[in-house]
């Protein structure tokens, strides 16, 4: 179930270093956020706060509040596994468990939950691969494994094993940049059908992608190297890439940056 979140006063460190300082956004559940913004800016560690990856860094550590609905992520009782489940991610590069055929990757998180039987099992990962768009390419060899397919099947792969447990986000960092236009297309299309059941959050350098995709964009900046990124700028796609309010986003968004 789509769910809302809520980040207040979030900074987050590697040992020493600020990576990202004082990030306060909402993002409305069952809509895209696009997150853009210059190479270095934080975009990917802000990502992983989101979903409790960034604390597995050695170094990394956060500071401030993420409120997924009435839950806070970084509560003392807070089980981060569990967090990670609830807040899926999808990376830059496909990753599927090389050696796995395509079903046991997309039934693996579920087999870590430990409790379905065969039928549930096939019931589900025929739906995720459904719901990814993949089930039709995929159907007569889900025994074979999942690094046979081609960046972009991987990439839906991915994308199928992360909504198999039913997260209620979905993070996406450069899901995109390792992958053809066709392919690209695919996953856009795919994101555009999923945000009816999802919250999602994607990286991207991609402006056209950001403008395709989204419902918000958020342009995060660094005031200068070595100083943590900021959030500038959170509204509407159309508003961003028409009439940004700040001239530094006008600025990265007409290229005319650094
Ligand atoms: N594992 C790490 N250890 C130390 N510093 C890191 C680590 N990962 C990232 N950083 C630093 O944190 C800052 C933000 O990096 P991050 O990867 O979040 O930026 P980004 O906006 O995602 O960049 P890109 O667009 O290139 O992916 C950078 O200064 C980076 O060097
Ligand atoms: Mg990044």
């Amino acid at each position: 179930m789509a769910k809302r979140i809520d980040v207040s006063g979030l900074s987050a460190y590697y040992g020493a270093h600020k990576a990202i300082d004082d990030i306060s956004m909402t993002v409305e559940p069952r809509s895209v956020t696009a997150f853009i913004g210059p190479s270095g800016c934080g975009k990917s560690t802000f990502l992983r706060t989101l979903n409790r990856m960034h604390e597995v860094t050695p170094g990394g550590r956060v500071e401030g509040k993420v409120m997924l609905d009435d839950e806070n992520l970084y509560g003392s009782h807070v089980d981060p596994v569990a967090v990670r489940r609830t807040v899926g991610m999808v990376f830059q590069r496909p990753n599927p468990f090389p050696t796995m055929s395509i079903f046991d990757n997309v039934a693996a998180g579920l087999r870590l939950n430990g409790k379905y039987k065969k039928s549930q099992l096939n019931e589900i990962v025929e739906r995720s691969l459904k719901g990814a768009n993949l089930w039709n390419e995929v159907k007569d060899r889900l025994n074979k494994p999942g690094s046979g397919l081609s960046g972009g099947q991987q990439q839906r792969l991915c994308i199928a094993r992360a909504i198999a447990v039913e997260p209620d986000v979905l993070l996406m960092d450069e899901p995109c940049s390792a992958l053809d236009p066709i392919s690209t297309l695919a996953i856009e299309d795919l994101i555009g059908e999923l945000k009816e059941r999802f919250t999602i959050v994607i990286v991207t350098h991609n402006m056209q992608q950001a403008a395709r995709v989204s419902d918000r964009t958020a342009f995060f900046n660094l005031a200068a190297v070595g100083q943590p990124g900021k959030l500038i700028e959170l509204d509407d796609t159309e508003r961003i890439f028409s009439n940004p309010s700040v001239q530094a986003t006008e600025d990265y968004i007409s290229g005319r940056f650094g």
